[in-house]
Protein backbone atom coordinates (compact mmCIF):
# COMPACT_ATOMS: atom_id res chain seq x y z
CA UNK A 1 0.00 0.00 0.00
CA UNK A 2 2.58 2.38 0.96
CA UNK A 3 5.07 3.41 -1.72
CA UNK A 4 8.80 3.11 -0.60
CA UNK A 5 10.18 5.99 -2.44
CA UNK A 6 12.60 6.56 -0.23
CA UNK A 7 14.59 3.49 -0.04
CA UNK A 8 14.97 3.40 -3.86
CA UNK A 9 16.48 7.11 -3.35
CA UNK A 10 19.45 4.92 -0.65
CA UNK A 11 22.91 4.14 -2.34
CA UNK A 12 22.99 0.57 -3.16
CA UNK A 13 26.20 0.04 -0.99
CA UNK A 14 24.20 1.83 2.00
CA UNK A 15 20.99 -0.69 1.68
CA UNK A 16 20.25 -3.62 3.69
CA UNK A 17 19.65 -6.46 1.51
CA UNK A 18 16.26 -7.71 1.12
CA UNK A 19 14.60 -4.88 3.49
CA UNK A 20 12.70 -2.33 2.40
CA UNK A 21 11.85 0.60 4.69
CA UNK A 22 10.57 0.34 8.48
CA UNK A 23 7.28 1.51 8.10
CA UNK A 24 5.65 3.44 11.51
CA UNK A 25 2.39 4.34 12.34
CA UNK A 26 2.36 6.80 15.46
CA UNK A 27 -0.30 7.20 18.17
CA UNK A 28 -0.23 10.63 19.56
CA UNK A 29 0.82 13.96 18.05
CA UNK A 30 1.17 16.30 20.54
CA UNK A 31 4.51 17.78 21.88
CA UNK A 32 6.82 14.47 21.88
CA UNK A 33 4.65 13.26 18.59
CA UNK A 34 5.29 16.73 16.52
CA UNK A 35 8.87 16.20 17.57
CA UNK A 36 9.28 12.99 16.36
CA UNK A 37 7.77 13.52 12.75
CA UNK A 38 10.27 16.61 12.65
CA UNK A 39 12.78 14.32 13.74
CA UNK A 40 12.13 12.00 11.11
CA UNK A 41 11.75 13.79 8.63
CA UNK A 42 14.91 16.35 8.91
CA UNK A 43 17.48 13.52 9.22
CA UNK A 44 15.86 11.00 6.96
CA UNK A 45 19.36 10.69 4.94
CA UNK A 46 21.84 10.50 8.02
CA UNK A 47 18.98 8.11 9.58
CA UNK A 48 18.67 6.16 6.54
CA UNK A 49 22.56 5.56 6.30
CA UNK A 50 23.18 4.71 9.97
CA UNK A 51 20.51 2.05 9.46
CA UNK A 52 20.97 0.89 5.93
CA UNK A 53 17.53 1.37 4.90
CA UNK A 54 14.89 4.35 5.72
CA UNK A 55 12.28 4.73 8.38
CA UNK A 56 8.78 5.97 7.49
CA UNK A 57 6.13 7.46 9.33
CA UNK A 58 3.10 6.13 7.36
CA UNK A 59 0.27 6.42 9.46
CA UNK A 60 -0.74 8.24 12.95
CA UNK A 61 -3.52 8.23 15.07
CA UNK A 62 -4.83 11.53 16.57
CA UNK A 63 -8.12 13.15 18.16
CA UNK A 64 -8.14 16.19 15.93
CA UNK A 65 -7.32 14.75 12.48
CA UNK A 66 -7.02 18.42 11.40
CA UNK A 67 -4.50 19.64 13.87
CA UNK A 68 -2.99 16.38 13.27
CA UNK A 69 -2.80 16.83 9.86
CA UNK A 70 -0.64 20.14 10.28
CA UNK A 71 1.61 17.59 12.28
CA UNK A 72 2.31 14.78 10.20
CA UNK A 73 1.66 16.39 6.71
CA UNK A 74 0.42 15.88 3.47
CA UNK A 75 2.15 12.04 2.87
CA UNK A 76 1.02 10.18 5.87
CA UNK A 77 -2.75 8.45 6.74
CA UNK A 78 -4.44 10.03 9.21
CA UNK A 79 -6.64 7.60 11.48
CA UNK A 80 -8.70 8.47 14.19
CA UNK A 81 -9.22 5.06 16.08
CA UNK A 82 -5.46 3.79 17.14
CA UNK A 83 -6.44 0.19 17.04
CA UNK A 84 -7.43 0.08 13.06
CA UNK A 85 -3.66 1.21 13.30
CA UNK A 86 -2.09 -1.02 15.39
CA UNK A 87 -3.89 -3.62 13.09
CA UNK A 88 -2.58 -2.45 9.83
CA UNK A 89 -1.18 -4.92 8.18
CA UNK A 90 1.15 -2.45 6.44
CA UNK A 91 2.36 -0.96 9.99
CA UNK A 92 5.69 -2.92 10.86
CA UNK A 93 6.18 -0.70 14.44
CA UNK A 94 3.94 1.58 16.35
CA UNK A 95 4.95 4.62 18.33
CA UNK A 96 2.90 5.25 21.34
CA UNK A 97 3.15 8.66 22.76
CA UNK A 98 -0.35 9.59 23.83
CA UNK A 99 0.03 9.12 27.29
CA UNK A 100 -2.42 7.45 29.95
CA UNK A 101 -2.42 4.18 30.70
CA UNK A 102 -5.30 2.32 30.24
CA UNK A 103 -5.91 2.71 26.82
CA UNK A 104 -2.35 2.71 26.02
CA UNK A 105 -2.07 -0.45 27.68
CA UNK A 106 -4.69 -2.16 25.28
CA UNK A 107 -2.84 -0.67 22.46
CA UNK A 108 0.52 -1.59 23.07
CA UNK A 109 -0.82 -5.18 24.09
CA UNK A 110 -2.60 -5.15 20.69
CA UNK A 111 0.43 -4.42 18.85
CA UNK A 112 2.61 -6.74 20.38
CA UNK A 113 -0.44 -9.57 19.48
CA UNK A 114 -0.18 -8.64 15.96
CA UNK A 115 3.55 -8.99 15.88
CA UNK A 116 4.55 -5.43 16.19
CA UNK A 117 7.47 -3.72 17.72
CA UNK A 118 6.50 -1.03 20.17
CA UNK A 119 8.69 2.41 20.72
CA UNK A 120 6.60 4.15 23.77
CA UNK A 121 7.82 7.19 25.64
CA UNK A 122 5.08 6.13 28.67
CA UNK A 123 6.99 5.93 31.64
CA UNK A 124 3.46 5.35 33.94
CA UNK A 125 2.13 2.01 31.56
CA UNK A 126 5.67 0.84 32.07
CA UNK A 127 6.39 0.96 35.63
CA UNK A 128 2.67 0.03 36.26
CA UNK A 129 2.47 -2.72 33.65
CA UNK A 130 5.64 -3.47 33.08
CA UNK A 131 6.20 -6.82 33.88
CA UNK A 132 2.82 -8.05 31.73
CA UNK A 133 4.17 -6.46 28.94
CA UNK A 134 7.38 -7.18 28.68
CA UNK A 135 6.22 -10.73 29.34
CA UNK A 136 3.84 -10.69 26.56
CA UNK A 137 6.73 -9.02 24.08
CA UNK A 138 9.04 -11.99 24.84
CA UNK A 139 6.48 -14.66 24.20
CA UNK A 140 5.63 -12.85 20.45
CA UNK A 141 9.51 -12.26 19.69
CA UNK A 142 9.06 -8.49 19.87
CA UNK A 143 10.71 -5.41 21.19
CA UNK A 144 9.24 -2.89 23.52
CA UNK A 145 11.96 -0.04 23.48
CA UNK A 146 11.43 2.43 26.18
CA UNK A 147 14.70 4.75 26.10
CA UNK A 148 12.39 8.00 26.32
CA UNK A 149 10.49 6.94 29.31
CA UNK A 150 13.35 8.39 31.46
CA UNK A 151 14.94 11.77 31.25
CA UNK A 152 13.98 11.45 27.54
CA UNK A 153 17.69 13.15 25.79
CA UNK A 154 19.50 11.19 27.95
CA UNK A 155 19.97 7.33 27.01
CA UNK A 156 20.31 6.29 30.20
CA UNK A 157 18.40 3.03 29.85
CA UNK A 158 21.23 2.18 26.88
CA UNK A 159 23.72 3.30 29.60
CA UNK A 160 22.67 1.02 32.44
CA UNK A 161 21.30 -2.17 29.91
CA UNK A 162 24.23 -1.68 27.60
CA UNK A 163 27.20 0.44 28.40
CA UNK A 164 27.50 -0.07 31.86
CA UNK A 165 26.90 -3.91 31.28
CA UNK A 166 29.47 -5.34 32.99
CA UNK A 167 29.24 -3.56 36.05
CA UNK A 168 27.69 -4.30 39.00
CA UNK A 169 25.60 -1.33 39.87
CA UNK A 170 25.13 0.06 43.41
CA UNK A 171 22.86 2.60 43.20
CA UNK A 172 20.96 5.27 40.50
CA UNK A 173 20.51 8.61 41.89
CA UNK A 174 19.17 11.02 39.82
CA UNK A 175 17.05 14.28 39.12
CA UNK A 176 14.72 12.91 36.52
CA UNK A 177 11.78 15.38 36.76
CA UNK A 178 12.29 18.10 34.26
CA UNK A 179 9.43 20.16 35.41
CA UNK A 180 10.05 19.88 39.26
CA UNK A 181 13.75 20.91 38.56
CA UNK A 182 12.60 24.09 36.53
CA UNK A 183 10.35 24.93 39.15
CA UNK A 184 13.18 24.57 41.95
CA UNK A 185 15.43 26.88 40.14
CA UNK A 186 12.96 29.10 39.77
CA UNK A 187 11.95 29.74 43.15
CA UNK A 188 15.86 29.46 44.26
CA UNK A 189 16.72 32.45 42.13
CA UNK A 190 13.66 33.80 44.14
CA UNK A 191 12.26 35.41 40.75
CA UNK A 192 9.03 33.35 40.32
CA UNK A 193 6.62 31.61 43.23
CA UNK A 194 5.59 27.70 42.54
CA UNK A 195 2.43 28.42 40.66
CA UNK A 196 4.13 30.79 37.92
CA UNK A 197 6.75 28.54 37.42
CA UNK A 198 4.43 25.44 37.07
CA UNK A 199 2.64 27.55 34.42
CA UNK A 200 5.50 28.58 32.56
CA UNK A 201 6.35 24.88 32.49
CA UNK A 202 3.64 23.73 30.83
CA UNK A 203 3.54 26.54 28.77
CA UNK A 204 6.77 25.48 27.59
CA UNK A 205 5.61 21.58 26.94
CA UNK A 206 7.86 20.20 30.12
CA UNK A 207 5.31 19.30 32.30
CA UNK A 208 2.90 16.18 31.93
CA UNK A 209 -0.98 16.25 30.88
CA UNK A 210 -1.86 16.13 34.78
CA UNK A 211 0.77 18.10 36.38
CA UNK A 212 0.22 16.61 39.60
CA UNK A 213 2.09 13.87 38.51
CA UNK A 214 5.18 15.72 37.96
CA UNK A 215 5.00 18.20 41.29
CA UNK A 216 3.74 15.15 43.74
CA UNK A 217 6.89 13.17 42.26
CA UNK A 218 4.94 10.44 40.65
CA UNK A 219 6.53 11.04 37.12
CA UNK A 220 9.63 10.69 39.00
CA UNK A 221 8.64 7.70 40.77
CA UNK A 222 8.01 6.03 37.29
CA UNK A 223 11.41 6.41 35.64
CA UNK A 224 12.84 5.66 39.28
CA UNK A 225 10.79 2.53 39.15
CA UNK A 226 12.39 1.64 35.37
CA UNK A 227 15.97 2.78 36.53
CA UNK A 228 16.00 0.64 39.61
CA UNK A 229 14.76 -2.64 36.87
CA UNK A 230 17.23 -2.04 34.88
CA UNK A 231 20.04 -1.41 37.45
CA UNK A 232 19.48 -3.87 39.21
CA UNK A 233 17.82 -7.04 37.15
CA UNK A 234 14.31 -6.17 39.31
CA UNK A 235 10.87 -6.67 38.91
CA UNK A 236 9.93 -2.93 40.61
CA UNK A 237 6.36 -3.34 42.39
CA UNK A 238 5.36 0.34 41.45
CA UNK A 239 3.09 0.07 44.33
CA UNK A 240 5.98 0.14 46.73
CA UNK A 241 7.81 2.94 45.02
CA UNK A 242 7.64 5.83 47.76
CA UNK A 243 6.69 9.23 45.94
CA UNK A 244 6.71 12.59 47.47
CA UNK A 245 6.82 15.58 45.32
CA UNK A 246 8.29 19.58 45.87
CA UNK A 247 4.73 20.73 46.64
CA UNK A 248 5.59 20.84 50.40
CA UNK A 249 9.39 22.19 50.47
CA UNK A 250 9.36 25.93 51.55
CA UNK A 251 11.85 28.33 49.53
CA UNK A 252 13.31 29.39 53.42
CA UNK A 253 14.23 25.47 53.20
CA UNK A 254 16.58 25.69 50.36
CA UNK A 255 18.44 29.28 51.45
CA UNK A 256 18.96 27.30 55.02
CA UNK A 257 20.11 24.47 53.30
CA UNK A 258 22.58 26.56 51.52
CA UNK A 259 24.21 27.71 54.58
CA UNK A 260 24.85 24.35 55.28
CA UNK A 261 26.76 23.91 51.79
CA UNK A 262 23.93 21.84 50.21
CA UNK A 263 21.29 21.87 47.41
CA UNK A 264 17.62 20.71 47.45
CA UNK A 265 16.86 18.59 44.90
CA UNK A 266 14.10 16.15 44.03
CA UNK A 267 16.05 12.84 43.89
CA UNK A 268 15.04 9.53 42.55
CA UNK A 269 17.09 7.00 44.15
CA UNK A 270 17.49 3.46 43.40
CA UNK A 271 19.86 1.54 45.72
CA UNK A 272 21.16 -2.00 46.09
CA UNK A 273 21.05 -3.25 49.76
CA UNK A 274 22.25 -6.61 50.85
CA UNK A 275 19.04 -8.34 50.83
CA UNK A 276 16.63 -5.23 49.14
CA UNK A 277 16.35 -2.26 47.17
CA UNK A 278 15.62 1.24 48.10
CA UNK A 279 13.37 3.00 44.95
CA UNK A 280 12.13 6.00 46.40
CA UNK A 281 11.64 9.86 45.21
CA UNK A 282 11.73 12.61 47.88
CA UNK A 283 13.37 16.09 48.04
CA UNK A 284 16.69 15.84 49.81
CA UNK A 285 19.65 18.14 50.12
CA UNK A 286 22.92 17.15 47.82
CA UNK A 287 26.26 18.60 48.56
CA UNK A 288 26.86 21.74 46.31
CA UNK A 289 30.01 20.12 45.42
CA UNK A 290 28.01 17.06 43.96
CA UNK A 291 27.07 17.19 39.92
CA UNK A 292 23.50 17.14 40.97
CA UNK A 293 23.45 20.39 42.95
CA UNK A 294 24.65 22.20 39.64
CA UNK A 295 21.29 20.65 37.57
CA UNK A 296 18.92 23.53 36.98
CA UNK A 297 16.49 24.74 34.85
CA UNK A 298 14.23 21.90 33.19
CA UNK A 299 17.75 19.83 32.68
CA UNK A 300 18.40 15.83 34.09
CA UNK A 301 21.09 14.62 35.95
CA UNK A 302 21.87 10.81 36.63
CA UNK A 303 24.37 9.50 39.08
CA UNK A 304 25.26 5.95 38.06
CA UNK A 305 27.78 4.56 41.01
CA UNK A 306 29.62 0.95 39.69
CA UNK A 307 32.12 -1.47 41.15
CA UNK A 308 33.73 -1.18 37.81
CA UNK A 309 33.85 1.91 36.13
CA UNK A 310 33.05 3.88 39.18
CA UNK A 311 30.51 6.72 39.02
CA UNK A 312 29.40 8.07 35.86
CA UNK A 313 27.56 11.57 35.76
CA UNK A 314 25.27 11.44 33.02
CA UNK A 315 23.65 14.77 31.94
CA UNK A 316 21.03 16.21 29.55
CA UNK A 317 17.54 17.63 28.59
CA UNK A 318 14.65 16.82 30.87
CA UNK A 319 11.98 17.83 28.84
CA UNK A 320 10.46 19.29 25.71
CA UNK A 321 9.50 17.94 22.06
CA UNK A 322 12.86 17.02 19.92
CA UNK A 323 14.90 16.52 23.19
CA UNK A 324 12.20 13.86 23.52
CA UNK A 325 11.85 12.47 19.94
CA UNK A 326 15.78 12.33 19.99
CA UNK A 327 15.10 9.02 21.98
CA UNK A 328 11.96 8.11 20.18
CA UNK A 329 13.58 7.97 16.80
CA UNK A 330 16.96 6.37 18.29
CA UNK A 331 14.84 3.62 19.68
CA UNK A 332 13.12 3.16 16.03
CA UNK A 333 17.08 2.98 14.53
CA UNK A 334 17.34 0.33 17.02
CA UNK A 335 14.59 -2.15 16.08
CA UNK A 336 15.22 -0.85 12.47
CA UNK A 337 18.55 -2.81 12.53
CA UNK A 338 16.99 -5.55 13.87
CA UNK A 339 17.31 -7.47 10.80
CA UNK A 340 14.87 -9.39 8.62
CA UNK A 341 13.84 -11.85 10.86
CA UNK A 342 12.95 -9.13 13.72
CA UNK A 343 14.09 -12.03 16.07
CA UNK A 344 14.81 -11.90 19.90
CA UNK A 345 15.62 -8.88 21.07
CA UNK A 346 19.15 -8.36 20.86
CA UNK A 347 19.09 -6.66 24.62
CA UNK A 348 17.12 -7.72 27.59
CA UNK A 349 13.96 -5.78 28.09
CA UNK A 350 15.15 -4.87 31.80
CA UNK A 351 18.97 -5.72 31.70
CA UNK A 352 18.74 -9.51 32.14
CA UNK A 353 17.34 -12.40 30.85
CA UNK A 354 13.82 -12.79 32.04
CA UNK A 355 14.32 -15.91 33.50
CA UNK A 356 16.78 -13.94 36.05
CA UNK A 357 14.73 -11.20 36.77
CA UNK A 358 14.25 -10.88 40.53
CA UNK A 359 11.57 -9.49 42.80
CA UNK A 360 13.65 -7.68 45.54
CA UNK A 361 11.54 -6.40 49.00
CA UNK A 362 11.95 -2.79 48.34
CA UNK A 363 12.50 -1.25 51.86
CA UNK A 364 10.15 0.86 53.39
CA UNK A 365 10.74 4.11 53.70
CA UNK A 366 10.23 4.15 57.33
CA UNK A 367 12.99 1.88 57.46
CA UNK A 368 15.92 3.46 55.13
CA UNK A 369 18.84 5.52 56.87
CA UNK A 370 19.95 8.85 55.85
CA UNK A 371 21.38 12.14 57.59
CA UNK A 372 18.27 14.35 58.34
CA UNK A 373 18.04 18.00 58.31
CA UNK A 374 15.85 19.92 60.80
CA UNK A 375 14.26 23.16 61.01
CA UNK A 376 13.72 24.41 64.28
CA UNK A 377 11.86 28.15 64.14
CA UNK A 378 13.98 30.20 66.59
CA UNK A 379 10.92 32.91 66.88
CA UNK A 380 8.85 30.14 68.16
CA UNK A 381 11.50 28.93 70.88
CA UNK A 382 13.97 31.34 71.43
CA UNK A 383 15.96 29.49 74.14
CA UNK A 384 16.94 26.93 71.10
CA UNK A 385 20.03 29.19 70.48
CA UNK A 386 21.82 27.85 73.68
CA UNK A 387 19.85 24.50 74.25
CA UNK A 388 19.17 22.50 71.11
CA UNK A 389 22.73 20.91 70.79
CA UNK A 390 22.07 19.55 74.45
CA UNK A 391 18.22 18.76 73.82
CA UNK A 392 19.13 16.86 70.69
CA UNK A 393 21.99 14.91 72.37
CA UNK A 394 19.68 13.99 75.48
CA UNK A 395 17.82 12.47 72.74
CA UNK A 396 20.52 10.61 71.00
CA UNK A 397 20.90 12.73 68.27
CA UNK A 398 24.27 14.29 68.29
CA UNK A 399 24.40 17.06 65.99
CA UNK A 400 26.90 17.32 63.17
CA UNK A 401 26.97 20.44 61.75
CA UNK A 402 24.27 23.45 62.38
CA UNK A 403 23.51 27.21 61.71
CA UNK A 404 21.92 30.05 62.81
CA UNK A 405 20.13 31.22 59.42
CA UNK A 406 18.90 35.21 59.35
CA UNK A 407 15.48 35.89 57.05
CA UNK A 408 16.42 38.58 55.56
CA UNK A 409 13.61 39.99 55.59
CA UNK A 410 11.39 38.59 57.86
CA UNK A 411 12.52 38.34 61.77
CA UNK A 412 9.60 35.38 62.01
CA UNK A 413 11.62 33.36 60.29
CA UNK A 414 14.58 33.16 61.77
CA UNK A 415 15.75 29.05 61.66
CA UNK A 416 18.18 27.03 63.55
CA UNK A 417 18.84 24.15 61.20
CA UNK A 418 20.82 20.96 62.20
CA UNK A 419 21.92 17.90 60.45
CA UNK A 420 21.38 14.52 61.96
CA UNK A 421 23.48 11.56 62.39
CA UNK A 422 22.30 8.78 59.84
CA UNK A 423 19.41 7.25 61.14
CA UNK A 424 15.98 5.68 59.63
CA UNK A 425 13.06 7.91 59.26
CA UNK A 426 10.73 5.93 61.80
CA UNK A 427 13.70 5.89 64.28
CA UNK A 428 14.52 9.90 63.87
CA UNK A 429 10.24 10.27 64.52
CA UNK A 430 10.95 8.41 67.50
CA UNK A 431 13.93 10.33 69.28
CA UNK A 432 11.66 13.68 67.80
CA UNK A 433 8.59 12.73 69.61
CA UNK A 434 10.93 12.22 72.99
CA UNK A 435 12.50 15.64 72.10
CA UNK A 436 8.82 17.35 72.15
CA UNK A 437 7.98 15.31 75.46
CA UNK A 438 11.05 16.21 77.10
CA UNK A 439 11.62 20.03 75.97
CA UNK A 440 8.01 20.66 76.49
CA UNK A 441 7.04 21.24 72.73
CA UNK A 442 9.67 21.82 70.32
CA UNK A 443 9.41 20.32 67.04
CA UNK A 444 11.16 20.74 63.66
CA UNK A 445 9.03 22.38 61.41
CA UNK A 446 10.78 20.81 57.98
CA UNK A 447 12.41 17.80 58.19
CA UNK A 448 14.52 16.87 54.89
CA UNK A 449 16.57 13.76 53.90
CA UNK A 450 20.75 14.15 53.40
CA UNK A 451 21.83 12.36 50.30
CA UNK A 452 25.60 12.47 51.07
CA UNK A 453 26.87 11.59 47.78
CA UNK A 454 30.39 11.85 47.41
CA UNK A 455 32.21 14.85 45.49
CA UNK A 456 34.33 14.42 42.42
CA UNK A 457 36.12 17.32 40.76
CA UNK A 458 33.58 18.65 38.51
N1 LIG B 1 6.83 15.93 32.52
C1 LIG B 1 8.08 15.27 32.31
C2 LIG B 1 9.16 16.05 33.03
C3 LIG B 1 8.36 15.15 30.84
O1 LIG B 1 8.94 17.23 33.35
O2 LIG B 1 10.24 15.52 33.27
C4 LIG B 1 9.51 14.27 30.50
O3 LIG B 1 9.31 12.96 30.92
Amino acid sequence: MFQDSSFSALPEALRVSGLGALRVGLIGTGVVGSGTCQLLARNADLIAQRVGRPIRLVMAAARDLHKAAQVVGPDVDLVSDPLALVRHPDIDVVVEVMGGVTLAKTLVLEAIAQGKHVVTANKALLAEHGSEIFAAAQARGVVVAYEAAVAVSIPIIKVLREGLAANRIHEVVGIVNGTSNFILSKMAEGGQDFAAALRLATELGYAEADPSFDVEGVDAAHKTALLAANAFGADVPFAQVHAQGITELDPWDMACARALGYRIKLLGIARQQAEAIEVRVHPALVPEGHWLAQVQGSMNGIWVNTDAAGPTFHYGAGAGSLTTASAVVADLIDVARLGPAGGPARVPHRAVQPTAIRRWPVLPIGQVASRHYLRFAVHAWPELLTCLPDWLQSVGLDVQSWAHVRHPEDGHQDALVVLTPSLSADDLAARLELLRHQSGGVVPVAVWRVEDLPCSAM
